[in-house]
């Protein structure tokens, strides 16, 4: 039997953070992105996994042939999907039809029974459904186990643990703010509970899409996988988890990710947009100071060369207009990204 703590000990590794230099409306500021696609399978998501099955491990043994079942747009999977054969357990991913091909076909060739979700939750999304098939799984078959990584507090934990004090090292003194992604929130609280006690002046902004309740926000159509939620998040409550939250509108996301890959050949995912377009925000409501910004590029966009970086997607969509439309005003406003600085 593989000694389970040392497997999932050994499974992480240290990101890096890039520091580019952003022009726009005139002015020029430093940015780093903290470029989770260096993670083992290419998301934040490798951190949340080990803190949940260590977790879940801790509780009750994982012992050979036991069934994870989990929620996932996709990335968490991926992690669940590399670390559990690893453990000799079966994983049993709820996905949706949001969850990119590219990541639906890995999960199956890397062992994972794969269930898709095709009904819509009425709140914007496909969450809630596929909440309610983990749960029905799990009702009729009492052995299954669960992570719930939308109300395990050892999601929010392992970040505290590791991401947080990564940005905080890599960035220095200099750090001003950290912009991250929200869906479940773990991501975010965790790093906010590290910066609240480690570096109380360096702000933790909550970063949403609109259509989302992660944050707040009313419930209507989302684009983009990864980010936002069809209910409220389990570990952000007020000013409790984040100091000021920022509702980004999905299309800019796609051009804001365009526009970096264009400039610097950096492809992200959309909630890698979203982060950096969030910043964009802040900086135009003169709500970020000189200090340096760092973003959670929560995933890289080799997954979604399908969707957000191509046309006929964004045709099928109806979007397409939309997404060169924004494009062309961010450039107006004279968006540009450069690569000026080295990798830490
Ligand atoms: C691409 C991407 N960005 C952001 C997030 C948000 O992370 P969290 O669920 O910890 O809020 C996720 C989570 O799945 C994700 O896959």
């Amino acid at each position: 039997m593989p000694r389970v703590k040392p497997v999932l000990a050994r499974a992480l590794r240290k990101t890096p953070l890039l520091h580019l230099d952003v022009a726009h409306r005139g002015r020029v500021r430093r940015l780093g992105l903290k470029l989770e696609e260096h993670g083992p399978t290419g998301s934040v998501k490798d951190r949340s996994a080990v803190g949940l099955l260590q977790a879940l491990h801790d509780e009750r043994p994982l012992t050979p042939g036991a069934v994870v079942v989990e929620s996932t747009s996709g990335n968490l999977g991926l992690a669940l999907a590399r670390l559990l054969p690893s453990i000799d357990c079966v994983f049993l991913a709820v996905v949706d039809l949001k969850t990119p091909h590219a990541t639906r076909t890995t999960l199956t060739e890397r062992g994972a029974r794969v269930i898709v979700v095709d009904e819509p939750d009425g709140q914007g999304g496909y969450l809630l459904s596929r909440l309610r098939r983990v749960r029905e799984l799990c009702d009729r078959n009492p052995g299954y186990r669960w992570p719930n990584q939308y109300e395990n507090w050892a999601s929010p934990d392992i970040h505290r643990r590791t991401t947080g004090p990564e940005i905080t090292e890599q960035a220095g003194l200099d750090l001003g703010a950290v912009y991250v992604p929200v869906s479940t929130g773990g991501t975010l609280a965790g790093i906010s509970a590290h910066l609240r006690r480690h570096r109380p002046d360096v702000a933790a902004v909550a970063v949403d899409v609109r259509g989302s309740l992660a944050v707040a926000g009313s419930a209507g159509r989302r684009l983009l996988p990864g980010i936002g939620a069809s209910r409220p998040s389990t570990f952000l409550h007020g000013s409790h988890g984040y100091d000021r939250a920022v509702h980004v509108d999905d299309i800019e996301a796609i051009a804001v990710c365009r526009i970096l890959a264009e400039d610097v050949g950096l492809v992200l995912g959309g909630s890698s947009g979203c982060a950096v377009r969030a910043l964009l925000t802040d900086l135009e409501n003169g709500r970020m100071d000189d200090r340096l910004a760092v973003c959670l590029a929560a995933d890289g966009g080799g997954k979604y060369r399908d969707t957000l970086y191509c046309d006929d997607w964004a045709t099928e969509q109806g979007i397409v207009k939309e997404i060169t439309a924004a494009v062309e005003q961010l450039r107006r406003e004279g968006l540009f990204f450069d690569r000026k600085h080295q990798e830490h």
